[in-house]
């Protein structure tokens, strides 16, 4: 293919002064057409798009990422367009392109920005391979709803974790700089509040009052900005009443006025017209007048803004300076990239798929993902050489294309490597590994294959039981009611424990799942959420004690749905619940008045407390906190503080911890949750080491939105927690003065 001749000359290298001079050549047609993505998914799209792009109809194309059709769509835009301008080539590319991360959730876990960097950065090495130079990641939606399907895309529910991981998300798909060979534009989606949406019902409404909005939903928005993240996407839902995608609140005001964003704003698929079905237009062009002047720059996979926009600037209901607007950022984009330079992709210019790096990428993340959520009597790790046979049972054990989670268009199954296929080539030459799927999938129900499961279960040693839910059960449109385990896997585990062998589960899923019914008839329980390519691997490390597990929750695991939402950093309420003053439904006596329930906010049914709290994760080895102090126990608005303790390994092995900082803001102006996660750190410790390990809080990491509206720090006294949980118990305290 020839080199594309560059059809506007300036001498002004600056993505935005070159962006400026080719807008100066453009046709209202031609800016609109840049306004307008499409989907290139079915048949040969040069035939059916060709036409369009040589008339300059189509800024970008989504979802091919074939790269002989993507060069020859490349090509159309470039050399038989009139003004040459290139294509952006979308992609959804969440956690990994062929080679597969954790889910995000699981990626969460790790609490390690360099794990998901480096998980971003060869995703977007093998995505550009194709063409690929801009993707749909990451998703920093606050979730605090397990039903929520897309809570497995999401990092969870702390507003510390998702601004710390999507950032790094965003520096690794972006890399030093968009122009470099295998580096991607991101986007931070979806603006805003989507992840509030009501009982966790995929596409439902969200109320979120501005102060919550602000201090929660919109944080890890703000940061994404400042981490120079290309694009945003704007959410389905339906944000107070006003979608996402038409509200010029969020949009205009927030995103752009305070802070100052440059890049474009995407709409979600097809959202602009959704408008209408929400009720917020009459026909599509009124969405398309909406969105627009609300702050809309692309239209994704829709034809409001092709259709109707040139109409709405000829009638002066939208003006050319939002157009132009529009336009300028997105060809600024297209500069900054350097695809006015290399429109073309040749492939053997990176690495394979599956290369040595990503695959180690993919088991690191893995394995720092994997969170030990109980061990009775240090049934785990595994000595193989204590073992001769093992049962290995479960539907998810040997399940190559389940354990790669959801949103993963373009993931290969054939370089999974499953646990059993791991376990096999680690121990199989010690120890029997007796397998039983016992069920077809995870929703299956009883069968007589339990029985034969029970049955190697009693011939065996131990039993490893592998459960949880297949890939098509959370993701985009696969909320659950019942986040319990699918199908009769409680039977299961029923029966198996009842060979009376050791039992360890290891679950697999893109949600936390309600485990009561099962956390007492097991021995340990290794959380493994959708781990990726090199899941079985890292879960098989970690079973047979190659590593101690360190990966923490990222989200709450309530004890029951009805608990929800349940997450570490609520408010204390004026009735808070305590050991002292809740009662069980099972122990209230008959005829009791109805004062002597406790009269405390909690459910009679159930604890008041989660069944694993925010930032849970056992290891191998035992770690000691102490001596938790400050540095000063006073200090002035714009000072720092340093909150240290020192963490011990008092176990025989070397390991990994996740330090926690937590604060309370103990009065406000507001009222302040009752624990904020404000630091972390992971710290690797050799058996009988010690280090104090330090965090310095600046005031401005206390500040918050306050009743006035105002984003600062509300002098008054401070908790300070070190631990290795939310459930932190010791506590140091400091004021902060004016
Ligand atoms: C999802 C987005 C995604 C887009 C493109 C939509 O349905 O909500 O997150 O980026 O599809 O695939």
């Amino acid at each position: 293919m020839n080199a594309p001749t560059a059809k506007i000359l300036v001498n002004d290298e600056r993505p935005s002064v070159r962006a400026r001079a080719l807008l100066a050549e453009m046709t209202l047609a031609e800016k609109i057409g840049q306004m307008s993505q499409v989907e290139a998914t079915y048949g040969y799209p040069p035939e059916y798009l060709g036409d369009r792009l040589r008339a300059g109809e189509v800024g970008s194309v989504i979802n091919n990422v074939d790269i002989n059709v993507v060069n020859e769509l490349q090509r159309i835009a470039v050399e038989e367009g009139r003004l040459g301008i290139p294509l952006l080539v979308g992609r959804d590319v969440i956690h990994g392109f062929r080679t597969i991360m954790p889910i995000p959730l699981g990626q969460a876990a790790t609490w390690n920005p360099e794990v998901v960097r480096e998980g971003a950065r060869v995703a977007a090495l093998e995505a550009s391979r194709c063409g690929v130079n801009w993707t749909f990641a990451p998703m920093i939606d606050i979730s605090r709803d397990p039903r929520w399907g897309r809570v497995a895309e999401s990092f969870g529910e702390s507003v510390l974790l998702t601004n710390l991981l999507g950032t790094a998300m965003i520096e690794g798909f972006q890399g030093e700089d968009l122009g470099e060979p295998g580096s991607i534009a991101a986007t931070a989606k979806h603006f805003a509040g989507y992840g509030a949406v009501e009982s966790g019902r995929d596409y439902a409404t969200t109320n979120i009052p501005d102060t919550k909005l602000r201090n929660v939903y919109f944080r890890p928005f703000e940061a994404a900005v400042d981490a120079g993240v290309s694009t945003v996407m704007t959410s389905f839902s339906d944000l107070n009443g006003v979608p996402a995608t038409g509200n010029s609140y969020i949009l205009e005001d927030v995103l752009r006025g305070e802070w100052g964003f440059d890049g474009f704003v995407i709409s979600d698929w097809d959202s602009i017209r959704q408008l209408r079905i929400h009720g917020l237009t009459e026909n599509d062009e009124e969405s398309a007048y909406e969105a627009a002047n609300a702050g809309v720059d692309m239209e994704m996979a829709g034809d409001a803004y092709s259709n109707h926009l040139q109409s709405l600037v000829e009638e002066g209901r939208i003006g050319l300076e939002t157009i132009d607007r529009a336009v300028l950022s997105i060809l600024t984009l297209k500069f900054s990239l350097g695809l006015f330079e290399n429109p073309y992709t040749n492939p053997d210019a990176f690495p394979g798929y599956g290369s040595e790096r990503a695959l180690a990428a993919a088991r690191a993340a893995a394995l720092q993902s994997v969170v030990l959520l109980k061990n009775d009597h240090s049934v785990l790790p595994l000595r193989s050489s204590e073992l001769e046979s093992l049962a290995v049972i479960g539907p998810l054990a040997d399940a190559r294309y389940e354990q790669l989670g959801t949103w993963i268009f373009d993931g290969d199954e054939e370089l999974s490597v499953t646990p059993l296929r791991a376990m096999q080539d680690m121990v199989g030459g010690e120890v029997e590994l007796r397998y039983v799927r016992a069920m077809q999938n995870s929703r299956s129900c009883v069968n007589p294959e339990f029985d034969a499961a029970a049955g190697v279960a009693a011939e065996c040693d131990a039993v490893l039981l592998f459960l949880g839910e297949e890939s098509i059960l959370s993701g985009e449109a696969h909320s659950r009611a019942d986040i319990g385990l699918p199908g009769d896997q409680v039977e299961l585990v029923r029966r198996v424990r009842a060979a009376g062998k050791p039992v360890i589960a290891i679950i697999l899923a893109g949600r936390p799942l309600t485990l009561s019914d099962v956390v007492d008839e097991v021995d340990a329980i290794l959380y493994a959420w959708h781990p990726g390519t090199m899941g079985g691997p890292a879960i098989a490390d970690l079973l047979f004690g190659v590593e101690s597990p360190s990966g923490k929750l990222p989200a709450t695991f309530p004890r029951l749905v009805g608990q929800i939402p349940i997450y570490y950093s609520q408010k204390n309420g004026g009735k808070p619940p305590s050991k002292d003053n809740v009662v069980h439904i099972d122990d209230i006596d008959a005829f009791a008045p109805q004062t002597s329930l406790g009269m405390s906010a909690f459910h009679l049914d159930t604890c008041f407390t989660p069944l694993f709290p925010f930032g849970h994760g056992l290891s191998y080895t035992d770690f000691e906190y102490s001596n938790v102090r400050v540095s000063s126990e006073a200090i002035r608005v714009g000072d720092t503080v340093t909150v240290s303790a020192d963490l011990s390994n008092r176990g025989d092995r070397e390991a990994e911890e996740v330090v926690q900082l937590y604060t309370r803001d103990l009065v406000g102006s507001i009222t302040r949750p009752v624990k904020e996660l404000k630091g972390f750190r992971r710290i690797r410790l050799a058996p009988g080491e010690t280090r104090t390990v330090r965090f310095d809080l600046h005031t401005d990491d206390l500040r918050f939105y306050g009743r006035d509206g105002k984003h600062r720090v509300e002098p008054g006294r401070f908790h300070a927690w070190i631990a290795g949980s939310c459930d932190a118990e010791m506590r140091t305290e400091f004021r902060i003065v004016e």
